[in-house]
């Protein structure tokens, strides 16, 4: 794809990856992705902002085919979907400079082994004027990495916000799609940001005072309207859970199914929404953007040999990572001859604030006894979703 015009002198460059199936060999990518960089010509200077995933590093250069002189390359972020291309472009514009945060300067030196003399680390809020142009550098940590910054162009309101704001989505189109654009947008922040959500709301709030009529992403298409993406974020990032259960569950001969299956009615019969994810087929992206509005995660596995099935251990180490939501949680299955699966994946979980449910475990195939503590953990996560929409932490 050629470059593609964002605002008079500011260009969409980069390349969208259509086939692109799984990112950081980690995150599933079911619409693909794209690598988007910006080209911002002055009328006495000219910025490449960010570079593409080196595998797609010849679209890039072909895009830059007929400029002949760069004056500087900003490295919003390290990673190498987006600095990856840094070594071949340094060496095709020798007069460049690379603008980055400090931490960001020695990352490029350890990862990409970019040579220190064309590395320049940026102050937070330092402007670089391109003559009738400026670029105002906003430190942004955690955004996805330590090193993160944003670029801020006042003479056309573009907030260039890298990873931030990003999704995972391969399009044609250079502006957002509303509609399109909001589950990836989500599965994005839910995979990437949500860690960080403390942070993202601080960083937020630092970009708040910026007169802003385009943010430009660094995955994804740009919104033209940022209050779409601003506006989801805040509720993404601040908002209460609502009124959902979210399950994740493995089974092996099915006594850990059947329970599922029987817990999954009682909370429904309370009025109770359930998100089931059988984690042998689930794409762990959908059980990421669930985490985001989960007021209580339910764990169910089999015990296998002394533990949680592999699967669910692998959900539990996620789910920790990811720093759910959740204010409530229990585990559920089934067991052949003991163990201490609950303990093992309670204690995995140890980033939740959450409030322990007690854990419904069968021997072998549900009983009438386990069937009535179902019964009573439905009617406990029932309640306390009552409770919270109740004192607005959660929606009904
Ligand atoms: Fe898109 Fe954190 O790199």
């Amino acid at each position: 794809m050629k470059a593609r015009t964002v605002a008079n002198g500011v260009q969409l460059l980069g390349a969208v990856d259509w086939d692109r199936r799984l990112f950081d060999a980690l995150i599933p990518l079911p619409d693909g992705t794209s690598y988007n960089a910006y080209l911002v010509q002055g009328s006495q200077a000219t910025a490449l902002l960010d570079t593409v995933n080196p595998p797609q590093a010849e679209t890039l250069l072909g895009q830059l085919a007929s400029l002949t002189r760069l004056d500087y390359i900003v490295a919003h972020h390290a990673e190498q979907d987006h600095s990856g291309t840094l070594p071949l472009l340094l060496a095709k514009y020798p007069e460049a400079r690379v603008l980055c945060s400090a931490k960001a300067r020695g990352m490029l030196i350890d990862l990409l082994e970019v040579p220190a003399d064309r590395l320049q680390a940026v102050a937070d809020g330092e402007k670089v004027s391109l003559g009738n142009k400026t670029l105002e550098f906003l430190h942004t940590p955690w955004q996805h990495w330590p090193e993160t910054i944003m670029s801020y162009l006042p003479e056309d309101r573009v907030l260039f916000s890298c990873d931030l704001f990003g999704s995972h989505l391969a399009t044609s189109d250079v502006f957002a799609d509303e509609e399109r654009v909001y589950e990836p947008a989500k599965r994005y922040f839910a995979e990437i940001m949500m860690p960080f959500r403390n942070i993202v709301e601080h960083n937020m709030e630092k970009v708040a005072g910026r007169d802003v009529a385009i943010i430009a992403p660094s995955h994804g298409p740009l919104y033209r309207r940022p209050r779409f993406i601003q506006d989801a974020y805040r509720e993404w990032v601040a908002g209460g859970t609502k009124n959902l259960v979210a399950l994740p569950y493995v089974s092996m001969h099915d006594s850990t199914r059947v329970m599922v299956d029987y817990l999954v009615s009682a909370l429904v019969e309370r009025g109770v929404g359930v998100a089931q994810f059988d984690l042998t087929a689930t794409d762990p992206g959908k059980l990421a953007i669930s985490l985001v509005d989960a007021t209580t995660i339910v764990l169910g596995t089999p015990t296998v040999l002394t533990g949680p099935h592999p699967a669910a251990a692998a959900a539990a180490f996620l789910i920790n990572a990811l720093r759910a939501k959740a204010r409530f949680l229990a585990v559920i299955g089934s067991y052949g001859w003991g163990g201490k699966t609950v303990e093992v994946l309670t204690a995995m979980l140890g980033n939740l604030k959450v409030e322990t449910l007690p854990a419904v475990l069968a021997k072998g195939l549900p009983k009438a006894a386990e069937y009535a503590a179902l019964d009573q953990l439905a009617d406990a996560i029932a309640s306390r979703h009552a409770a919270m929409a109740g004192n607005g932490t959660a929606s009904a």
